[in-house]
């Protein structure tokens, strides 16, 4: 039995020690929202947080959760309004980012620890935190135009877009397609 807190929440569970967090989260805990790519550490679409640093979620036991903190997409924002969605996801929304969108999760929580640690980031730096991402849409440019605008989001900006129907595709905001 291993005990950790998942997004915000107290979980207990009765898997092998050995068992990948990824499957854990996705067929243990039900939460589908973290992908499995390569299953080999390598892709970055199962990347999680582990006490607010990423991880890749396929290539770390659940041994190593024990008594420490998990977040996953699904408790990146503190609710479903856009207002308390985490900048990154904000960011992600207003610029229509995704295309098939399988890597973005990984993405966005790539993209939520630089901007929580660091929340005026360089060039250089987005591209280095999120050099282990990879998108095989290629929508790299519009992920670092949405990093730059949810480093401004962190720092007081406000969302332009007010409300999210994700079966409803909204169209780009000015400026985040670079
Ligand atoms: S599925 Fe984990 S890094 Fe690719
Ligand atoms: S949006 Fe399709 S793999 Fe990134």
């Amino acid at each position: 039995m291993v005990e950790f807190e998942l997004n915000g929440v107290a979980r207990r569970v009765d898997m092998p020690a050995d068992t990948p967090l990824l499957w854990v989260i996705r067929d243990g805990l039900g939460l589908p929202g973290t992908k499995f790519g390569c299953g080999m550490g390598l892709c970055g679409a199962c990347t999680i947080h582990l006490d607010g640093q990423p991880i890749r979620s396929c290539a770390i036991p659940l041994a190593a959760a024990a008594g420490r903190r998990l977040t996953t997409i699904e408790g990146l924002g503190a609710g479903p309004a856009i207002s308390d969605l985490h900048p990154a996801q904000q960011a992600w929304i207003e610029g229509s980012v995704a295309h098939c969108g399988y890597c973005e999760s990984g993405q966005i929580m790539a993209a939520a620890a630089l901007i929580d640690a660091n929340d005026d980031p360089s060039d250089a730096e987005i591209d280095s935190a999120l050099s282990g991402n990879l998108c095989r849409c290629g929508t790299y440019p519009r992920i670092r135009a949405a990093v730059r605008r949810a480093a401004e989001l962190k720092r007081g900006g406000e969302t332009v877009v007010q409300s999210f129907d994700p079966n409803v595709a909204i169209a780009p905001v000015g400026g985040l397609r670079a």
